[in-house]
């Protein structure tokens, strides 16, 4: 990009429409908070600053963006909400501290507006020599939007309660996305007034301001009208979803990832899905989660954060910040809780939860288990119900277990605790002190047998 740039995103607004009881732009378009897609949009864009205007719901916005983006995202807080031209002044002092050439103002409830279309728009804006360049696409259903009217160069937008017949009959529509020089924003801010339908500083009025003024109002004008689109509501918000699932799945079925259905798929727009993926019903991949070629995830199935090899399978289970190595085959109906690293070709059954753990090569951990806090070598056998009791109500300790060890069926391991490798523990045995390699433990009360017991005492015959 040329020169400096900043951006300023509007992120203040109740979102009372979206009944959320939480602020409107960390709703989510395919799993990801709408001011999200805007913030990663300007950044990859190139702009050097981002300032986000907070108000509604401040703490919670400020400290989701703190968390993801560090210190390349500040705040400002509107103090009251009285439109977004009156957002925009409390953009002011970062505006005069950092002095950018030009700044982007751009809507947290607009989530598509993509880093192609910021830098095409840029260029137009300076090849141009715009005062404001307003992003616009023609859209079939234009109503809510404000309008885009007048000739290129002299525009200005009129909002759909302000509009007359006429104007409402006009299908281009603002964007909400602008790319201002920086000081005929800050010239035409003081100028804008409230005397309008709704009673609000509308930022919308700085086109027919800096107009009047003599400078150029140009449009950047998309063929892709989803680009502009917002949501405002509950129904909006499905509309977005809708639209970018579809958009995304077919994507991804023409590089040649396998589909059955559309129903009940929504993958994040910063996950990597490798053709010769298969993506069964009911599979929700979240964040950056990697699918690689020939895995099959799903049926319902959710993938937070989590890398999947080549070839896995993933069939009705759950996985959160974690990576499955390839071949490995995991479910139905099994968890993965943060921090836990699988293998290549470990098979993880049925009720089986592992958090916090390393579980080496070709391990099976086929059925109703718990391995938590734990680091486990490769060709590890379970048995059916062994519990890694990590916690002792006051701390978590970590439980080792080594290469080619057997863990017999509903073994305690009583943490911290190691197995070495090779070694067994029998069937329903708590292990409280470290196992050799290669030795067989057996923790548990001898059997008695007393003959008779039943006919005695119980009166049972036997036909
Ligand atoms: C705005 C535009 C409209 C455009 C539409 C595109 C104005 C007056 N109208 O309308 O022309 O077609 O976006 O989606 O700008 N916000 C604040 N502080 C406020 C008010 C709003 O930060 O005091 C934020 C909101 O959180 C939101 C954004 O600004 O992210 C837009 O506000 P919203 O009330 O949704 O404007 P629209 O009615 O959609
Ligand atoms: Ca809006």
């Amino acid at each position: 990009m040329n020169g400096q740039t900043a951006a300023v995103i509007l992120a203040a607004g109740e979102g009372t429409r979206m009944k959320a009881g939480t602020a409107k732009v960390l709703c989510e378009v395919a799993t990801k908070p709408m001011i999200d897609w805007v913030v990663d949009s300007a950044l990859q864009a190139g702009v050097s600053r981002v300032c986000v205007i907070t108000g509604a719901h401040a703490e919670e916005v400020e400290n989701h963006l703190s968390v993801r983006y560090g210190d390349r995202v500040v705040f400002a807080r509107q103090l009251e909400r009285l439109g977004t031209g009156h957002a925009v002044r409390y953009a002011e002092p970062f505006l005069k501290q950092f002095q950018p050439e030009n700044v982007a103002v751009l809507c947290g409830d607009a989530p598509f507006v993509s880093s192609a279309v910021l830098q095409d728009s840029l260029a137009e804006h300076m090849a141009k020599a715009n005062a404001m360049t307003l992003l616009t696409a023609a859209l079939d259903d234009p109503f809510g939007y404000g309008r885009v009217v007048g000739t290129d160069g002299a525009l200005s937008i009129v909002e759909e309660k302000d509009a007359t017949d006429a104007q409402r009959a006009v299908k281009d529509v603002n964007s909400g996305a602008y790319w201002f020089e920086t000081k005929a924003l800050l010239a035409a801010l003081p100028e804008i007034g409230n005397d309008n339908a709704k009673g609000e500083y509308y930022l919308t009025d700085a086109a027919g301001i800096l107009t009047a003024a003599g400078r150029r109002v140009g449009a950047f004008r998309t063929a892709d009208s989803d680009c502009v689109k917002g949501a405002n509501d509950r129904l909006g918000l499905l509309t977005l979803n809708e639209l970018y699932i579809r958009r995304r799945v077919d994507a991804l079925a023409r590089d040649g990832v396998e589909f059955v259905l559309r129903d009940g798929i929504v993958i994040s727009p910063d996950a990597v899905v490798e053709p010769g993926a298969h993506i069964l019903p009911g599979t929700i991949i979240r964040g950056r989660s990697v699918v690689k070629a020939g895995a099959v995830i799903g049926p319902n199935s959710i993938l937070d954060n989590t890398v999947i090899g080549e070839n896995a399978v993933i069939e009705s289970t759950k996985c959160t910040d974690s990576t499955v190595g390839p071949g490995a085959k995991i479910g139905p109906f099994s968890q993965l809780r943060p921090n836990s690293h699988v293998g290549a070709g470990v098979k993880i059954g049925d009720f089986v939860e592992v958090k916090n753990s390393t579980i080496g090569d070709r391990t099976s951990v086929a059925h109703l288990t718990y391995v938590g806090d734990s680091d486990v070598g490769g060709g590890v056998n379970f048995g059916c119900g062994v519990v890694t009791v990590n916690y002792d109500g006051k701390q978590k300790a970590r439980c080792k277990i080594g290469d080619n060890a057997f863990i017999g069926c509903n073994t305690n391991l009583i943490a911290p605790v190691s197995v070495g490798e090779g070694a067994y523990t029998a069937a329903g045995t708590t292990i409280t002190e470290d196992v050799p390699d290669g030795a067989l433990a057996i923790g548990r009360a001898r059997q008695t047998v007393k003959e008779n017991w039943a006919n005695e005492h119980i009166g049972f015959k036997r036909k």
